[in-house]
């Protein structure tokens, strides 16, 4: 059963009677430009054909009930939770934390039942979180006739995300996820929130892009992402900056060269020539030379290796063994300390790819990785 009839059937099943209506909202890989929305930088997601849909009605007692096909027990909650961040955990925190964003901002929203599915994998860094935030947002604002238009919508759903789950998220994911466009590239200013749609044809190329979800655990993610974004705000602060989107490249050296502390300075660089790829390979997809966005996709990843210190083994092994078999580049994608690698590949060779990353893992005896071949989707949508 696909994803959007799974919803429906949960629906029917939990609730006994008909949903209103459905809304799908996709999973993200990022391009290029990671940690860098937090410091007020450039990233360049594009959103996923993977999907999460919510089934959804009003209820009329003013509670909103959420049953996922990850669970088997619905979570029940009222205003009372929505109110105090922390009260509602789990995934149906995401849920919590959407209705807790919108009455924050003074809406009024309807109580309502939901049943969500979903074919974006939980951990595996493609943004399952933003997916659940942003289809469930859909639903509340239509089912509520909320007056929020949808530019809007980022910032609220991050807002859940840091306000009532607790994590120090930036922008990004959930603006791939709800601005996200077929075909394209989301280039996002992620102090303005100007974006541009980057036409990104892979096809019209030979290309494609190979997802390989590294199966690594996520190990300490959240205290070390905690970590690395006070450690720019920090360096930003001694550097007078507002944030480390304000140092040019041109300036690198003569930033560094103020900070004391040798760590600093490589999260710096990090940041900083990360700002400059992502313009750079914007300019390369403008030029139509997809091809040659590669080896910034491999520089990116090299600095989240050395400078950022983001990475694991699996993902480096992931990264080496899809160059070696001819990957043009390849990058981890995301947060860090686990999750995905993207590789940009001849859309004939995605395959030989894909089996000789799984043979290098085999050879470390590291379990087995997913793979997965993707084309730019579409962001958040009423399906009917
Ligand atoms: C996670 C966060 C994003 C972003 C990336 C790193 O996905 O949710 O806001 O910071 O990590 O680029």
């Amino acid at each position: 059963m696909n994803v959007a009839d799974r919803a429906t059937a949960g629906f029917r099943q939990r609730y006994g009677a008909e949903p209103a209506g459905r809304w799908a909202a996709p999973g993200r890989v990022n391009l290029i430009g990671e940690h860098t929305d937090y410091n007020d930088g450039f990233v360049l997601p594009f959103a996923l054909p993977l999907r999460t849909v919510v089934a959804a009605a009003p209820a009329r007692d003013g509670h909103w009930t959420v049953w996922s096909e990850l669970d088997d027990e619905p979570v029940d909650f009222g205003p009372a939770d929505a109110d105090e961040p922390g009260r509602v955990d789990g995934w149906a925190a995401y849920v919590a934390g959407v209705v807790w964003a919108l009455r924050a901002d003074g809406h009024d929203v309807p109580g309502a039942r939901l049943a969500v599915a979903s074919d974006v994998p939980v951990g595996s860094g493609l943004s399952s979180s933003a997916a659940i935030e942003s289809a469930v947002l859909a639903a509340l604002v239509d089912l509520g006739g909320l007056d929020l238009p949808t530019g809007r919508w980022p910032r609220l759903a991050q807002r859940a995300e840091n306000d009532y789950v607790g994590a120090p998220t930036g922008i990004m994911d959930q603006s791939a996820v709800i601005r996200g466009r077929a075909g394209h590239a989301l280039f996002l200013d992620c102090r303005t929130e100007e974006v541009e749609q980057i036409p990104f044809d892979l096809d019209g190329a030979g290309l494609a892009v190979l997802v390989i979800d590294s199966r690594a655990p996520h190990r300490h993610a959240d205290g070390e992402y905690a970590a690395r974004r006070k450690s720019c705000e920090r360096a930003a602060a001694t550097l007078g900056v507002t944030a480390l989107r304000d140092v040019d490249v041109a300036d690198l050296d003569a930033a560094l060269a103020r900070l004391d502390d040798d760590e600093t300075r490589r999260r710096v660089r990090h940041v900083v020539t990360e700002n400059q790829r992502v313009l750079d390979t914007v300019a390369l997809l403008r030029a139509g030379r997809v091809r040659d966005t590669g080896p910034l996709l491999t520089a990116s990843h090299a600095s989240m290796r050395d400078d950022f210190e983001i990475t694991v083994p699996e993902i480096d092994t992931a990264v080496e063994a899809a160059l070696a078999a001819g990957a043009y580049g390849a990058r981890m994608t995301g947060g860090g300390f686990g999750g995905c690698v993207l590789a940009l590949v001849d859309a004939g060779s995605a395959d030989a790819v894909a089996a000789a990353v799984t043979d290098a893992y085999a050879r470390n005896g590291l379990t087995a990785p997913g793979t997965l071949t993707v084309l730019p989707a579409g962001g958040v949508t009423r399906l009917d």
